[in-house]
């Protein structure tokens, strides 16, 4: 995540990273206050710091490790709570409006222990396509597979990969 950022900052973006590990989100609980009038998301917790810098953000990189199959449980309880914010209620919902709908740029990131990249393919793909009901313009999927011995900020083979992934966000 960090060569990301520093690609996209060589190219003159302003970066913000989110450590799931350091803010404290809970999951959606369905109460549906959120769309009952404009008030956003009832429950007050860090996902309201989170809700501020999508606001301001052209863009959004996503990383997780791929637990089980899927994301993270951390991500997948971001994620849930985006539906909060009228910017991405998903396409399908009622209460989806053209008019709130944001375009951000997204690029996920999974890392995996599994060392065959296509492992998870459908997957990918199916997350892919939810972003873009979530109005993502989803730029890129990037799979850093065979994670098992190494973490990703060890692999200094990735480095220049993750920086051109950070910069082709800011030209693209
Ligand atoms: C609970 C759990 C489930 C996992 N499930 C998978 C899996 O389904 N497929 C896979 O390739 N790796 C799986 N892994 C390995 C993680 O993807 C790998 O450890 C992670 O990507 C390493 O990244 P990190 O150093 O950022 O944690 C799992 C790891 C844990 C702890």
């Amino acid at each position: 995540m960090n060569k990301i950022l520093e690609g996209a900052e060589a190219r003159g973006a302003e970066t913000k990273l989110w450590n799931f590990s350091d803010v404290d989100i809970k999951p959606c609980n369905s109460c549906w206050g959120c769309k009952n009038g404009e008030h956003g998301c009832v429950i007050k917790d860090d996902m309201r710091k989170l809700y501020d810098a999508l606001d301001k953000a052209d863009a959004l990189v996503l990383g997780t490790p791929v637990y089980m199959g899927q994301m993270s449980a951390q991500a997948k309880i971001f994620t849930d709570r985006l539906f909060a914010s009228s910017q991405f209620s998903p396409r399908f919902s009622p209460y989806f409006k053209e008019t709130n709908a944001a375009r951000k740029k997204l690029i996920i990131v999974f890392t995996q222990g599994n060392p065959d990249a296509g492992k998870f393919q459908v997957y990918f793909d199916y997350t892919k396509d939810m972003f873009q009901f979530l109005n993502f313009d989803v730029k890129d999927i990037v799979v850093v597979a065979g994670m098992r011995n190494e973490a990703a900020r060890e692999r200094k083979d990735l480095d220049a990969a993750m920086k051109a992934c950070g910069s082709s966000l800011v030209l693209g």
